[in-house]
């Protein structure tokens, strides 16, 4: 395998992770492992900040992150400029809802499939902000038409009431609990015809929607 080679998926890329043999990842989404190939390249970054951190922590660490961030705004086909690096999907989500420009009486639009932290982490917005929560229920199986008909009528009854408006939309591009492709680029589009803003869950999607991952 090299920087250009897409693997395989399954079995075939078990060689390239220390798993146990008798260990059967059923679940790389919660507690996943990193690629063999990547772990000198780990310890190397490790060793760079270890032998001189002030060195690392000033100047060289920067070159580094600009070098990754430019690889990865070119797998997600992002602006460089507009990517940033953070520990984990949580950290990202809770800086972003943390962060909205929220009026108390606003209300926030979410779906039953939210993930439990970001639900826990729309909760906390609520109390802290004093807004309002709309959550749709999505009872699978629906085809994508469906769950983008559900979101529009819910919008609009939410309108009529004239009591706060629609500010943000947190949703899935893949969901978790169940593990279903969230139709989020026309979800997006719909929501913004209503300027709503998106909040993407992206936590399952690089590397598993392919080309039309944005
Ligand atoms: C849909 C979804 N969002 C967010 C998260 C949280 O990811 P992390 O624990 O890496 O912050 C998960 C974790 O499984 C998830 O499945």
């Amino acid at each position: 395998m090299n920087n250009t080679t897409v693997p395989e998926l399954g079995r075939n890329i078990r060689s390239q992770f220390l798993f146990e043999p008798d260990y059967i990842s059923l679940n790389h989404g919660s507690y996943g492992s990193i690629p063999k190939m990547l772990l000198p390249v780990l310890h190397d970054l490790r060793m760079k900040s270890e032998v001189n951190p002030d060195r690392w922590l000033r100047r060289e660490m920067f070159t580094e992150i600009d070098k990754n961030r430019n690889t990865i705004a070119n797998l997600v086909h992002a602006d460089p400029q507009e990517l940033v690096f953070v520990f984990n999907a949580m950290t990202g989500i809770n800086t972003v809802a943390r962060s909205l420009p929220l009026e108390a009486g606003d209300k926030i639009l979410y779906f039953n499939t939210a993930y439990n932290s970001v639900e826990s982490t729309i909760k906390f917005v609520k109390n802290y902000d004093k807004i309002k929560l709309v959550k749709i229920d999505l009872a699978y199986p629906m085809s994508d038409i469906e769950v983008l008909d559900l979101i529009e009528e819910t919008i609009e009854k939410e309108n009529q009431k004239n009591d706060g408006a629609i500010k943000v939309c947190f949703m899935d591009a893949i969901s978790s609990v169940p593990a279903v492709l969230f139709p989020f680029e026309s979800a997006i589009q719909l929501v913004r015809k209503h300027n709503i803003l998106s909040m993407v869950d992206g936590a399952h999607a690089i590397g598993k929607l392919g080309n039309t991952n944005k």
